[in-house]
């Protein structure tokens, strides 16, 4: 399945495709092609006009969303510095330096003291804070505005029937997203829908 998305996808930029390279020499997680493809389809339907990321990592995503809303401005957070320094290169590379505020730290920290309302809200940073970046994220996001979570279905294992094939190291974890799956689909204050897109999206509008 995943292949065949792939296959289907248009050719990325030229500064997209080398950072999808440098991430895979360097073995960071960044976003699957066509879950990306997806959320850039959400941010046109949607006018995002203004988006916060949580987990910037070289800035692969936040390039797909600066690509996808030419006019926005995205705040966008990653707690270690030299995935951070990585970043910066290539947003300056892509001349979005100027609508692209990179912050240094932890997101748990730093959203709190944002300023403001976002549209759109991409978490995809460390998954056993997910809940509190969720709570976090819902507090700085305006009514009719989207909150997307990436990973929640984690390899599909978050759906796995028996529980016995995932490896003990992934159990807690995997436990952790199932319960912050179901905080976000019965959640009074959001609509949610899991798209298994890549490694899973979460979908989740604030009404
Ligand atoms: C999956 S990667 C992000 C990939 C990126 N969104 C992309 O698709 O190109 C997760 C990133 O979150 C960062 N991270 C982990 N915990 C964090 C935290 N508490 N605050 C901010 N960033 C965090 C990690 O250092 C890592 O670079």
């Amino acid at each position: 399945m995943e292949t065949y998305l792939q296959q289907l996808l248009q050719p990325r930029s030229p500064l997209l495709t080398e950072l999808e390279q440098h991430c895979e020499r360097d073995r960071i997680p960044n976003i699957q092609p066509e879950a990306a493809q997806f959320i850039r389809l959400l941010l046109q339907m949607h006018g995002a006009q203004r988006m916060l990321e949580l987990g910037t990592a070289y800035g692969y995503s936040a390039l797909h969303w600066c690509e996808a809303a030419p006019a926005a401005q995205l705040v966008t957070i990653e707690l270690a510095a030299e995935r951070a320094a990585i970043a910066r290169g290539y947003f300056a590379r892509a001349r979005v330096e100027q609508r692209v505020q990179l912050l240094e730290g932890d997101a748990g920290q730093l959203v709190p003291h944002l300023e403001g309302e976002f549209d759109v809200v991409f978490i995809d940073a460390a998954k056993g804070q997910y809940r509190l970046f969720f709570e976090q994220a819902l507090e700085k996001t305006r009514s009719g505005g989207l909150i997307i979570t990436d990973n929640v279905l984690f390899r599909g294992l978050v759906a796995a029937e028996d529980d016995q094939l995932i490896e003990p190291r992934h159990r807690k974890m995997i436990e952790k997203i199932r319960a912050f799956n179901r905080f976000i689909c019965e959640h009074p204050q959001c609509t949610t829908s899991i798209v298994p897109i890549g490694d899973g999206l979460a979908v989740s509008l604030k009404i």
